[in-house]
């Protein structure tokens, strides 16, 4: 039997001409799989039939937008995971479950070799080869663009010559990449880092500076998951679909950045994620309210290394995974309600309750009602002060500043 490669295939123009590519180059057949994530493009069953179409033996879709939301977004959220403090991992996320689906196809048509349309220069060909070997270790990885020379150019002059069922004006002058927790666009005049983005770039958000009414949104969180939206019940997938459109509406969730990559090299990014930034700022703020402090500042430390190991291609890690159910405790309180104000761009918290708040109305007042003994502050302050002061005593003696 022709060994067989398993192709992530979007249904694009890269990742069709890439059926037949790789087949002539290697002599392997080609089994193309589409996960769908949710990026909201075609059909399922359009994408399978323009597999077929383009050569391949086999086309298997997945429908992963539920597992994706539960699996990924949620522990993102828990970790309010932002690189850079700015990006929500939206690519970075979606690159695990497809590889789960990857090796699942892999294994179901007896394929040894897996391959995706990523190039050589940024961080999805890490996470896609890092996450096979990691959960199949006998499987080995290509990338035609990076491996086979299959250059842009080419692709177009493939699609035209074998009358491959794919428009090839249709390509945008970007690079894009998308799913339910955001898109990522890349490439074009954003790579001049001076060029100020036009709003052509965006799809998921309207323009922020139009002005429109304010929308209001109350989000319920249980264990750091968001359950309902205006008190009417949500699954993780649905509570992003939802503030998508209505944050989205806002133009919420816009980012240009210039962003730091694992292979080395600085990268332009806009990216848009209206509801991945909406629950982010709601569930940060009601962990406000309901993590004790010395666990939240740990937290934020856990969080960051979390996040990094993501953007790192490292999902399948034991750090990875041993952060994520340190993640999972922290968040056991984090239940209860944030209003938050959608406009302008920008999604402000206006209000919080939550019956594991930790904020006290008697403890914080400084109106009547009071109970808070502030005659306990004066020995608190002086023994809290006491090693930096005898420190500092000694330095004075010693002759050198304290300042
Ligand atoms: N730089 C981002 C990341 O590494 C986004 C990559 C998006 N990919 C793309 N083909 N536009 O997560």
């Amino acid at each position: 039997m022709a060994d067989r490669v398993v192709l992530a295939y979007s249904g694009g123009l890269d990742t069709s001409v890439a059926i037949g590519w790789i087949a002539e180059q290697t002599g392997a057949e080609v089994i193309a799989c589409a996960v769908d994530v949710g990026q909201d493009g075609e059909d399922l069953e359009v994408i399978r039939e323009r597999a077929l179409a383009c050569g391949a033996v086999e086309a298997e879709v997945a429908d992963a937008r539920q597992e994706f939301a539960d699996d990924y977004c949620l522990p993102a959220l828990k970790a309010d995971a932002l690189y850079m403090d700015r990006y929500p991992l939206v690519s970075a996320l979606s690159r695990p479950p497809i590889v789960k689906h990857l090796v699942a196809a892999a294994r179901k048509h007896g394929a040894s070799v897996v391959s995706h349309g990523s190039t050589g220069k940024g961080n999805d060909q890490v996470r896609f080869e890092v996450g096979i070997t990691n959960l199949a270790p006998d499987l080995t990885c290509i990338a035609p663009v990076r491996d086979l020379a299959l250059t842009r150019d080419k692709a177009i002059e493939y699609a035209e010559a074998h009358e491959l069922p794919i428009d090839v004006t249709k390509k945008s002058p970007y690079s894009i990449d998308q799913n339910v927790w955001g898109r990522a666009v890349e490439t074009g005049f954003l790579e001049d880092i001076w060029n100020g983005p036009i709003e052509d770039v965006y799809a998921y958000t309207q323009d922020p500076n139009v002005p429109r009414a304010a929308d209001e949104v109350v989000i319920t969180f249980a264990a750091g998951a968001p359950v309902a939206i205006d008190g009417q019940p949500v699954t993780m997938l649905e509570a992003i679909q939802q503030l998508n459109a209505r944050a989205g509406a806002q133009g919420v969730g816009r980012l240009d950045m210039v962003e730091d990559r694992l292979v080395g090299i600085k990268s332009r990014e806009v990216y848009e994620a209206p509801g991945a930034i909406a629950l982010i700022t709601a569930h940060q703020e009601l962990a406000n309210v309901t993590v004790e402090r010395d666990l939240a500042r740990f937290g934020r430390g856990v969080s960051q290394r979390w996040t990094e190991l993501v953007y790192d291609g490292l999902w399948f890690s034991p750090l990875r995974r041993a952060l994520s159910g340190f993640l999972d405790e922290l968040n056991a309180s984090v239940s209860g309600e944030v209003r938050m104000t959608l406009q302008g761009g920008r999604a402000v918290v206006t209000g919080r309750r939550s019956e594991e708040s930790l904020y006290d109305f008697s403890m914080a007042t400084y109106d009547t009602g009071d109970t808070f003994d502030q005659s306990l502050a004066k020995g608190f302050v002086d023994l809290w002060g006491l090693p930096s002061k005898m420190a500092a005593a000694r330095d004075l003696r010693s002759g050198r500043s304290v300042g």
